[in-house]
């Protein structure tokens, strides 16, 4: 399904004119299995779906981004890893991935690697704000899918993005290790970005059967406040079901809950992308 960009400018000529600015998301939280990626991969393709170009950055040693979106271990020659070292440009590692609007920078688990080599490497935490800033005009959107820690991959995100999105699971200790992620931003505002915005908090796999759910959200909600995004994403099976087929869930099946839900959250993000630019 992801080509290889021929040309070593970002793939999305058919666009039309080049974004004058582009405002780079990071999806993270350090938390395991909470939505990530599939935020990442659906919220980008509802993006795309509105005449936005926009780049998904890989940036999870997993490469689950890469995988969900039907891209094969042998296209994975060039990857995050390589711009974060400095090996590469952004440009020379973006892939088409066959959706129009959108397109890929891939990972693999060298990147685990890259965890350790930045350690005692100069500027090691502006190494992907330096990368993008090169590249990055040609998108609208640039949503980085962080792996499940913070450690120097996720900093690097943190450093180079203008909002910050957090999936939450809507599950038992789901505001467990928020405080330590909410405390990283903080951190990485006074040291690195000071302009760092919480983009919002989105809450995923919710369950309508489950009081659980609604418990959780509703703490959520009174702890965020406005930052919670109205929109919930429900536990849906198709959307679980569209990794494996190489397809974000809105190319799959875009009548199935899931899919709706992510058409909601991207018109909800794109007006606070445009709320934040306006009060920038
Ligand atoms: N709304 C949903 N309904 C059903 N299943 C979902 C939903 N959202 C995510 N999943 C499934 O839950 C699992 C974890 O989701 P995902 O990979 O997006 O989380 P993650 O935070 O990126 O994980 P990691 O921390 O490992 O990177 C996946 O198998 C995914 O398909
Ligand atoms: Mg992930």
């Amino acid at each position: 399904m992801v080509e290889r960009s021929a040309s070593t400018a970002p793939a999305n000529a058919h666009r039309g004119a080049a974004a004058t600015s582009t405002r780079v998301i990071a999806v993270a939280n350090q938390k395991g299995g909470v939505g990530k990626t599939t935020t990442t991969i659906n919220l980008a393709t509802a993006m795309a779906a509105t005449k936005k170009s926009v780049l998904i950055l890989d940036l999870d040693p997993q490469g689950n981004a890469s995988t969900s979106l039907g891209l094969e271990a042998a296209q994975r020659a060039v990857t995050s890893y390589h711009v974060l070292l400095g090996e590469v440009s952004l440009g020379e590692a973006v892939q088409e991935t066959g959706i129009p609007g959108l397109a890929l920078v891939p990972a693999d688990s060298n990147l685990y690697g890259a965890d350790i080599e930045l350690v005692d490497m100069a500027r090691r935490e502006t190494r992907l704000k330096e990368a993008l800033a090169g590249a990055v005009g040609a998108f609208d959107y640039v949503l980085i899918d962080c792996p499940p820690s913070l450690t120097l991959l996720t900093l690097n995100a943190l450093v180079a993005a203008d909002s910050v999105m957090v999936p939450l699971q809507c599950e038992f200790l789901a505001l467990e290790g928020i405080s330590h992620l909410i405390k990283t931003i903080e951190a990485v505002r006074k040291g690195f970005n000071p302009g760092l915005d919480l983009q919002g908090i989105v809450l995923t796999m919710f369950d309508k059967r489950n009081n659980l759910s609604d418990q959780v959200a509703a703490d959520v909600r009174e702890f965020f406040g406005d930052k919670v995004y109205k929109t919930v994403i429900p536990r849906n099976v198709r959307v679980s079901e569209a990794p494996s087929h190489g397809k974000p869930v809105l190319i799959y099946d875009h009548k199935c809950s899931g899919a709706e839900a992510y058409i909601h959250l991207a018109s909800e993000v794109l007006k606070r992308e445009r709320d934040m630019r306006a009060g920038a």
